[in-house]
Protein backbone atom coordinates (compact mmCIF):
# COMPACT_ATOMS: atom_id res chain seq x y z
CA UNK A 1 0.00 0.00 0.00
CA UNK A 2 3.01 2.21 0.13
CA UNK A 3 2.74 5.39 -2.23
CA UNK A 4 4.61 8.12 -0.96
CA UNK A 5 3.96 10.00 -3.94
CA UNK A 6 1.02 13.11 -3.24
CA UNK A 7 -0.93 14.11 -6.24
CA UNK A 8 -2.03 17.50 -5.25
CA UNK A 9 -4.61 17.42 -8.39
CA UNK A 10 -6.96 14.96 -6.56
CA UNK A 11 -7.92 17.03 -3.72
CA UNK A 12 -6.81 20.60 -4.12
CA UNK A 13 -4.76 22.29 -0.88
CA UNK A 14 -5.86 24.88 0.68
CA UNK A 15 -5.78 28.53 -0.14
CA UNK A 16 -2.39 29.17 2.35
CA UNK A 17 1.40 29.00 1.79
CA UNK A 18 2.59 25.49 2.80
CA UNK A 19 5.74 24.97 4.80
CA UNK A 20 7.85 23.32 1.83
CA UNK A 21 9.47 20.96 4.09
CA UNK A 22 6.21 20.21 5.67
CA UNK A 23 6.98 20.67 9.13
CA UNK A 24 10.06 18.03 8.55
CA UNK A 25 13.04 18.91 10.90
CA UNK A 26 16.08 19.64 9.01
CA UNK A 27 18.46 16.69 9.25
CA UNK A 28 15.42 13.94 10.53
CA UNK A 29 14.96 10.84 8.46
CA UNK A 30 13.41 11.52 5.13
CA UNK A 31 12.02 7.62 5.56
CA UNK A 32 10.49 7.58 9.25
CA UNK A 33 6.96 9.86 8.94
CA UNK A 34 6.55 8.70 12.85
CA UNK A 35 8.76 7.70 15.62
CA UNK A 36 7.63 6.54 18.95
CA UNK A 37 9.77 6.02 21.41
CA UNK A 38 9.20 4.04 25.25
CA UNK A 39 6.03 5.50 25.14
CA UNK A 40 3.65 4.91 28.41
CA UNK A 41 0.52 6.17 29.45
CA UNK A 42 -0.67 5.39 33.18
CA UNK A 43 -4.06 6.55 34.78
CA UNK A 44 -4.13 7.27 38.18
CA UNK A 45 -6.52 5.49 39.92
CA UNK A 46 -8.00 7.78 42.46
CA UNK A 47 -9.82 6.91 45.65
CA UNK A 48 -11.28 8.77 48.56
CA UNK A 49 -14.10 10.81 50.09
CA UNK A 50 -12.80 14.02 51.07
CA UNK A 51 -9.54 13.71 49.75
CA UNK A 52 -8.15 12.02 46.31
CA UNK A 53 -5.45 9.50 47.35
CA UNK A 54 -3.91 7.55 44.09
CA UNK A 55 -3.92 3.89 44.71
CA UNK A 56 -2.83 2.67 41.68
CA UNK A 57 -2.82 2.96 38.17
CA UNK A 58 -4.06 1.99 34.65
CA UNK A 59 -1.00 1.07 32.92
CA UNK A 60 -2.79 1.50 29.31
CA UNK A 61 0.03 1.79 27.40
CA UNK A 62 3.32 0.35 29.01
CA UNK A 63 6.66 0.96 26.67
CA UNK A 64 5.96 0.85 22.89
CA UNK A 65 8.62 1.69 20.57
CA UNK A 66 7.43 1.75 16.74
CA UNK A 67 8.21 3.51 13.60
CA UNK A 68 5.65 4.59 11.21
CA UNK A 69 7.41 5.36 7.58
CA UNK A 70 6.01 7.65 5.53
CA UNK A 71 3.24 6.23 2.83
CA UNK A 72 3.27 3.01 4.80
CA UNK A 73 -0.16 1.72 6.51
CA UNK A 74 0.91 0.45 9.94
CA UNK A 75 -2.18 -2.04 11.50
CA UNK A 76 -1.57 -1.97 15.39
CA UNK A 77 -3.98 -5.08 16.24
CA UNK A 78 -5.37 -6.24 19.81
CA UNK A 79 -8.18 -7.21 22.01
CA UNK A 80 -10.93 -4.92 22.99
CA UNK A 81 -8.87 -2.42 26.54
CA UNK A 82 -5.25 -3.77 25.26
CA UNK A 83 -4.43 0.33 25.11
CA UNK A 84 -4.93 0.67 21.23
CA UNK A 85 -7.04 3.93 21.24
CA UNK A 86 -5.25 5.01 24.53
CA UNK A 87 -1.90 4.71 21.85
CA UNK A 88 -3.58 6.32 18.97
CA UNK A 89 -4.52 9.03 21.02
CA UNK A 90 -0.96 9.50 23.15
CA UNK A 91 0.43 10.30 19.44
CA UNK A 92 -1.53 13.02 18.56
CA UNK A 93 -1.17 14.08 22.32
CA UNK A 94 -4.31 14.21 23.06
CA UNK A 95 -3.21 12.44 26.03
CA UNK A 96 -1.14 12.90 29.25
CA UNK A 97 2.18 10.72 28.22
CA UNK A 98 3.97 9.23 31.65
CA UNK A 99 6.75 8.64 29.89
CA UNK A 100 8.71 8.37 26.36
CA UNK A 101 8.75 10.21 23.21
CA UNK A 102 6.38 10.78 19.93
CA UNK A 103 8.71 12.46 17.21
CA UNK A 104 6.93 13.60 14.23
CA UNK A 105 8.64 14.25 11.30
CA UNK A 106 11.95 14.16 13.92
CA UNK A 107 10.29 16.81 16.04
CA UNK A 108 9.23 15.59 19.57
CA UNK A 109 5.69 16.61 20.22
CA UNK A 110 5.65 16.64 23.64
CA UNK A 111 8.46 20.01 23.59
CA UNK A 112 6.19 22.02 21.66
CA UNK A 113 3.34 23.94 22.65
CA UNK A 114 0.58 26.07 21.86
CA UNK A 115 0.54 27.26 18.09
CA UNK A 116 4.01 24.69 17.38
CA UNK A 117 1.84 22.00 18.60
CA UNK A 118 -1.55 23.29 16.90
CA UNK A 119 0.52 23.34 13.94
CA UNK A 120 2.24 20.08 13.89
CA UNK A 121 -1.51 18.55 14.82
CA UNK A 122 -2.78 19.63 11.55
CA UNK A 123 -0.15 16.95 9.74
CA UNK A 124 -2.38 14.01 11.86
CA UNK A 125 -5.84 13.85 11.91
CA UNK A 126 -7.88 11.36 13.51
CA UNK A 127 -10.99 9.01 12.02
CA UNK A 128 -13.12 7.50 14.88
CA UNK A 129 -14.95 4.16 15.36
CA UNK A 130 -18.39 5.70 15.82
CA UNK A 131 -19.36 8.50 13.09
CA UNK A 132 -22.32 9.58 14.65
CA UNK A 133 -20.51 10.50 17.73
CA UNK A 134 -17.47 12.24 16.31
CA UNK A 135 -19.77 14.41 14.15
CA UNK A 136 -21.46 17.37 16.01
CA UNK A 137 -25.22 16.61 14.84
CA UNK A 138 -26.44 20.01 14.77
CA UNK A 139 -23.55 20.97 12.09
CA UNK A 140 -23.94 20.45 8.09
CA UNK A 141 -21.25 18.69 6.75
CA UNK A 142 -20.71 21.87 5.01
CA UNK A 143 -19.52 23.19 8.59
CA UNK A 144 -18.38 20.26 9.63
CA UNK A 145 -15.82 20.20 7.01
CA UNK A 146 -15.30 23.88 7.06
CA UNK A 147 -14.67 24.12 10.96
CA UNK A 148 -11.39 22.16 11.30
CA UNK A 149 -9.85 23.97 7.78
CA UNK A 150 -11.15 27.53 9.76
CA UNK A 151 -9.00 26.09 12.73
CA UNK A 152 -5.68 25.76 11.21
CA UNK A 153 -6.32 29.04 9.10
CA UNK A 154 -7.01 27.03 6.16
CA UNK A 155 -9.96 28.90 4.51
CA UNK A 156 -8.40 32.16 3.37
CA UNK A 157 -9.56 33.98 -0.25
CA UNK A 158 -12.19 31.64 -2.98
CA UNK A 159 -12.37 28.30 -3.51
CA UNK A 160 -13.38 27.02 -0.50
CA UNK A 161 -16.27 25.68 -1.71
CA UNK A 162 -14.75 23.85 -5.13
CA UNK A 163 -12.36 22.44 -2.07
CA UNK A 164 -15.69 20.70 0.06
CA UNK A 165 -17.33 19.10 -3.05
CA UNK A 166 -13.11 17.80 -3.98
CA UNK A 167 -13.22 16.53 -0.44
CA UNK A 168 -16.41 14.94 -1.22
CA UNK A 169 -16.13 13.60 -4.75
CA UNK A 170 -12.40 11.73 -2.93
CA UNK A 171 -14.83 9.85 -0.54
CA UNK A 172 -17.35 8.93 -2.69
CA UNK A 173 -20.32 11.19 -2.01
CA UNK A 174 -22.68 13.66 -4.09
CA UNK A 175 -22.30 17.26 -3.56
CA UNK A 176 -25.93 17.71 -2.43
CA UNK A 177 -24.38 16.14 1.20
CA UNK A 178 -22.56 19.43 2.07
CA UNK A 179 -26.26 20.59 2.77
CA UNK A 180 -27.26 17.92 5.25
CA UNK A 181 -26.99 16.73 8.91
CA UNK A 182 -24.95 13.71 10.22
CA UNK A 183 -28.24 12.00 10.97
CA UNK A 184 -29.90 12.18 7.09
CA UNK A 185 -26.65 9.41 6.02
CA UNK A 186 -25.86 5.80 6.41
CA UNK A 187 -23.36 4.49 8.88
CA UNK A 188 -20.58 4.07 5.94
CA UNK A 189 -21.60 7.51 4.77
CA UNK A 190 -21.10 8.56 8.04
CA UNK A 191 -17.85 7.35 8.07
CA UNK A 192 -17.14 9.10 4.22
CA UNK A 193 -17.79 12.60 5.87
CA UNK A 194 -15.45 11.33 9.19
CA UNK A 195 -12.85 10.68 6.44
CA UNK A 196 -13.58 14.25 4.00
CA UNK A 197 -13.75 16.28 7.61
CA UNK A 198 -9.63 14.22 8.70
CA UNK A 199 -8.57 15.29 4.94
CA UNK A 200 -9.78 18.65 5.08
CA UNK A 201 -6.55 20.20 6.43
CA UNK A 202 -4.56 18.23 4.28
CA UNK A 203 -2.74 15.78 6.73
CA UNK A 204 -0.18 13.30 6.11
CA UNK A 205 -0.71 10.59 9.07
CA UNK A 206 -4.24 9.66 9.83
CA UNK A 207 -4.40 7.42 12.64
CA UNK A 208 -8.32 5.36 11.96
CA UNK A 209 -9.51 4.06 15.43
CA UNK A 210 -11.11 1.19 14.25
CA UNK A 211 -13.19 2.72 11.50
CA UNK A 212 -15.22 -0.05 10.24
CA UNK A 213 -16.13 -1.66 13.79
CA UNK A 214 -19.28 -0.09 13.84
CA UNK A 215 -20.17 -0.69 9.86
CA UNK A 216 -22.12 -3.75 8.56
CA UNK A 217 -19.19 -6.23 6.99
CA UNK A 218 -20.35 -5.69 3.12
CA UNK A 219 -19.92 -1.99 3.99
CA UNK A 220 -17.22 -2.58 5.94
CA UNK A 221 -14.62 -3.69 2.80
CA UNK A 222 -15.96 -0.71 0.83
CA UNK A 223 -14.36 1.75 3.32
CA UNK A 224 -10.96 -0.26 3.78
CA UNK A 225 -10.81 -0.47 0.04
CA UNK A 226 -11.72 4.03 0.26
CA UNK A 227 -8.80 4.59 2.34
CA UNK A 228 -6.34 2.23 0.64
CA UNK A 229 -7.39 4.55 -2.46
CA UNK A 230 -6.88 7.68 -1.11
CA UNK A 231 -3.83 6.39 0.40
CA UNK A 232 -2.63 5.79 -3.44
CA UNK A 233 -3.84 9.55 -4.36
CA UNK A 234 -2.56 11.86 -2.12
CA UNK A 235 0.55 9.66 -0.39
CA UNK A 236 -1.35 9.36 3.03
CA UNK A 237 0.42 7.44 6.04
CA UNK A 238 -1.90 5.57 8.15
CA UNK A 239 -2.26 4.23 12.12
CA UNK A 240 -4.84 1.30 11.71
CA UNK A 241 -6.20 0.23 14.70
CA UNK A 242 -8.31 -2.98 14.85
CA UNK A 243 -9.26 -5.66 17.18
CA UNK A 244 -9.00 -8.32 14.41
CA UNK A 245 -6.47 -9.13 12.16
CA UNK A 246 -8.65 -9.90 9.23
CA UNK A 247 -9.13 -6.32 8.84
CA UNK A 248 -5.82 -5.05 9.06
CA UNK A 249 -4.90 -7.88 6.49
CA UNK A 250 -5.45 -6.58 3.02
CA UNK A 251 -4.52 -2.55 3.70
CA UNK A 252 -1.47 -2.94 5.89
CA UNK A 253 2.27 -3.19 4.71
CA UNK A 254 3.35 -3.69 8.25
CA UNK A 255 1.34 -5.21 12.03
CA UNK A 256 1.96 -4.96 15.17
CA UNK A 257 0.27 -6.77 17.90
CA UNK A 258 -0.61 -5.45 20.99
CA UNK A 259 -1.34 -7.30 24.48
CA UNK A 260 -1.83 -5.61 27.59
CA UNK A 261 -0.19 -2.08 26.95
CA UNK A 262 2.63 -3.20 24.27
CA UNK A 263 3.65 -4.79 21.00
CA UNK A 264 4.20 -8.75 21.54
CA UNK A 265 5.35 -9.10 18.05
CA UNK A 266 5.69 -6.86 14.68
CA UNK A 267 6.33 -7.66 11.21
CA UNK A 268 5.76 -7.07 7.07
CA UNK A 269 2.12 -8.39 6.68
CA UNK A 270 2.96 -11.32 4.52
CA UNK A 271 5.38 -12.48 7.06
CA UNK A 272 3.11 -12.43 10.20
CA UNK A 273 0.11 -13.53 7.80
CA UNK A 274 2.76 -16.39 6.53
CA UNK A 275 4.29 -17.31 9.89
CA UNK A 276 2.99 -15.43 12.79
CA UNK A 277 5.63 -16.35 15.64
CA UNK A 278 4.29 -15.39 19.28
CA UNK A 279 1.75 -17.60 20.83
CA UNK A 280 -0.67 -14.27 21.35
CA UNK A 281 -0.35 -13.66 17.56
CA UNK A 282 -0.99 -17.82 16.80
CA UNK A 283 -3.93 -17.76 18.71
CA UNK A 284 -5.42 -14.53 17.13
CA UNK A 285 -4.87 -15.57 14.20
CA UNK A 286 -6.41 -19.05 14.54
CA UNK A 287 -9.47 -16.88 15.29
CA UNK A 288 -9.66 -15.48 11.47
CA UNK A 289 -12.22 -17.47 9.56
CA UNK A 290 -10.19 -19.27 6.56
CA UNK A 291 -12.59 -19.78 3.20
CA UNK A 292 -11.28 -22.85 2.01
CA UNK A 293 -13.46 -25.27 4.63
CA UNK A 294 -10.40 -28.22 4.01
CA UNK A 295 -7.94 -25.36 5.27
CA UNK A 296 -10.51 -24.66 7.74
CA UNK A 297 -10.35 -27.84 9.10
CA UNK A 298 -6.59 -28.60 9.47
CA UNK A 299 -5.22 -25.87 10.59
CA UNK A 300 -3.91 -24.72 14.10
CA UNK A 301 -7.20 -23.88 16.74
CA UNK A 302 -5.91 -22.14 20.12
CA UNK A 303 -8.74 -21.02 22.51
CA UNK A 304 -7.29 -18.19 24.73
CA UNK A 305 -7.90 -18.84 28.32
CA UNK A 306 -9.69 -16.61 30.42
CA UNK A 307 -10.01 -13.19 29.60
CA UNK A 308 -7.20 -10.28 29.44
CA UNK A 309 -6.33 -9.68 32.47
CA UNK A 310 -6.90 -5.82 33.95
CA UNK A 311 -4.37 -3.04 33.40
CA UNK A 312 -4.35 -2.08 36.59
CA UNK A 313 -2.78 -5.14 37.84
CA UNK A 314 -0.85 -6.69 34.77
CA UNK A 315 0.91 -10.09 35.34
CA UNK A 316 4.19 -10.05 35.79
CA UNK A 317 7.12 -11.21 33.88
CA UNK A 318 5.84 -11.91 30.17
CA UNK A 319 2.41 -10.25 30.65
CA UNK A 320 0.54 -12.97 28.60
CA UNK A 321 2.09 -15.53 30.55
CA UNK A 322 -1.43 -16.23 32.34
CA UNK A 323 -2.94 -17.24 29.17
CA UNK A 324 0.01 -18.64 27.41
CA UNK A 325 -0.48 -22.58 26.24
CA UNK A 326 3.47 -22.78 25.93
CA UNK A 327 4.76 -20.70 29.09
CA UNK A 328 7.56 -22.39 30.84
CA UNK A 329 8.31 -22.74 34.69
CA UNK A 330 11.02 -20.50 34.11
CA UNK A 331 11.61 -17.12 32.92
CA UNK A 332 7.29 -16.48 32.04
CA UNK A 333 6.10 -14.99 34.90
CA UNK A 334 9.72 -13.23 35.98
CA UNK A 335 11.05 -11.40 33.13
CA UNK A 336 9.38 -9.56 30.84
CA UNK A 337 10.57 -10.36 27.47
CA UNK A 338 11.78 -7.84 25.06
CA UNK A 339 10.75 -7.09 21.32
CA UNK A 340 13.66 -9.10 20.06
CA UNK A 341 15.05 -9.81 16.64
CA UNK A 342 14.43 -13.67 16.33
CA UNK A 343 16.92 -16.62 15.42
CA UNK A 344 14.63 -19.37 12.66
CA UNK A 345 15.67 -20.21 9.69
CA UNK A 346 13.55 -17.90 7.03
CA UNK A 347 12.60 -15.23 9.52
CA UNK A 348 13.79 -11.34 8.68
CA UNK A 349 15.04 -9.23 11.11
CA UNK A 350 11.66 -6.90 10.62
CA UNK A 351 9.69 -9.75 12.39
CA UNK A 352 10.21 -9.06 15.79
CA UNK A 353 8.76 -11.06 18.74
CA UNK A 354 8.45 -10.70 22.61
CA UNK A 355 9.04 -14.40 23.45
CA UNK A 356 12.08 -15.98 25.51
CA UNK A 357 11.04 -19.26 23.93
CA UNK A 358 9.93 -18.45 20.23
CA UNK A 359 12.69 -20.28 18.38
CA UNK A 360 11.78 -23.55 20.42
CA UNK A 361 8.01 -23.22 20.32
CA UNK A 362 8.59 -22.37 16.03
CA UNK A 363 11.15 -25.45 16.20
CA UNK A 364 7.79 -27.80 18.11
CA UNK A 365 10.41 -28.29 20.76
CA UNK A 366 7.96 -26.81 23.12
CA UNK A 367 4.55 -27.99 23.22
CA UNK A 368 1.82 -26.31 23.98
CA UNK A 369 -0.19 -27.19 27.13
CA UNK A 370 -3.61 -26.64 29.05
CA UNK A 371 -3.47 -23.74 30.95
CA UNK A 372 -5.41 -22.94 34.43
CA UNK A 373 -7.21 -19.95 34.28
CA UNK A 374 -6.26 -17.36 36.80
CA UNK A 375 -9.25 -15.17 37.90
CA UNK A 376 -8.83 -11.41 37.80
CA UNK A 377 -11.03 -8.65 39.45
CA UNK A 378 -10.82 -5.48 36.78
CA UNK A 379 -11.22 -3.28 39.26
CA UNK A 380 -8.20 -5.04 41.16
CA UNK A 381 -4.93 -2.50 41.82
CA UNK A 382 -1.59 -3.80 42.74
CA UNK A 383 -2.00 -3.04 46.34
CA UNK A 384 -5.37 -5.86 45.93
CA UNK A 385 -3.33 -8.14 44.36
CA UNK A 386 -0.61 -7.94 47.12
CA UNK A 387 -2.99 -8.64 49.92
CA UNK A 388 -3.51 -11.83 47.66
CA UNK A 389 -7.47 -11.85 46.46
CA UNK A 390 -6.80 -13.97 43.70
CA UNK A 391 -5.66 -17.02 42.64
CA UNK A 392 -6.13 -19.65 39.78
CA UNK A 393 -9.75 -21.09 39.34
CA UNK A 394 -10.03 -23.89 36.94
CA UNK A 395 -8.60 -25.08 34.42
CA UNK A 396 -9.75 -24.86 30.28
CA UNK A 397 -8.31 -26.56 27.57
CA UNK A 398 -6.05 -24.63 25.20
CA UNK A 399 -5.61 -26.15 22.10
N1 LIG B 1 -9.11 8.21 30.83
C1 LIG B 1 -8.93 7.01 31.36
N2 LIG B 1 -8.81 6.83 32.70
C2 LIG B 1 -8.61 5.61 33.23
N3 LIG B 1 -8.51 4.48 32.50
C3 LIG B 1 -8.62 4.59 31.17
C4 LIG B 1 -8.84 5.85 30.52
N4 LIG B 1 -8.91 5.63 29.16
C5 LIG B 1 -8.73 4.30 29.00
N5 LIG B 1 -8.57 3.69 30.19
C6 LIG B 1 -8.33 2.26 30.40
O1 LIG B 1 -7.14 1.93 29.72
C7 LIG B 1 -7.23 0.62 29.15
C8 LIG B 1 -6.97 0.70 27.67
O2 LIG B 1 -8.08 1.38 27.08
P1 LIG B 1 -8.18 1.65 25.51
O3 LIG B 1 -9.45 2.35 25.26
O4 LIG B 1 -6.93 2.32 25.06
O5 LIG B 1 -8.21 0.16 24.94
P2 LIG B 1 -8.55 -0.34 23.46
O6 LIG B 1 -7.52 -1.35 23.10
O7 LIG B 1 -8.72 0.82 22.56
O8 LIG B 1 -9.94 -1.08 23.67
P3 LIG B 1 -11.20 -1.18 22.65
O9 LIG B 1 -10.81 -2.22 21.63
O10 LIG B 1 -12.31 -1.64 23.53
O11 LIG B 1 -11.44 0.17 22.05
C9 LIG B 1 -8.63 0.11 29.50
O12 LIG B 1 -8.52 -0.69 30.66
C10 LIG B 1 -9.41 1.36 29.80
O13 LIG B 1 -10.44 1.11 30.71
S1 LIG C 1 7.53 -15.67 27.22
FE1 LIG C 1 6.58 -17.50 28.02
S2 LIG C 1 4.51 -16.88 28.63
FE2 LIG C 1 5.33 -15.29 27.30
S3 LIG C 1 4.61 -15.81 25.29
FE3 LIG C 1 6.62 -16.74 25.48
S4 LIG C 1 6.24 -18.81 26.26
FE4 LIG C 1 4.36 -17.64 26.55
MG1 LIG D 1 -10.30 1.54 21.38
Amino acid sequence: MSSPTQDPQQVPSPDVTEDPTGGRTPGASDDILLEVRGLKVHFPIKKGVFIDRTVGHVYAVDGIDLQIRRGETYGLVGESGCGKSTFGRAILQLETTTDGEVLFNGTDLASLGGEALRTQRRHMQMVFQDPLGSLDPRQTVEQLLLEGMRAHGLVMGGGARERLIELLRAVGLPRTALSKYPHEFSGGQRQRVGIARALSVNPQLIVADEPVSALDVSVQAQVINLLADLQEELGLTYLLIAHDLAVVRHISDRVGVMYLGALVEEAEADDLYAQPLHPYTRALMSAVPVPDPVVEDSREQILLAGDLPSPANPPSGCRFHTRCPWRQETRCDTERPELRVVQIDGVPPSQRVACHWAEQIASGELQPHEVAVTLTDPTATESDHDEGLFGPASVIEAR
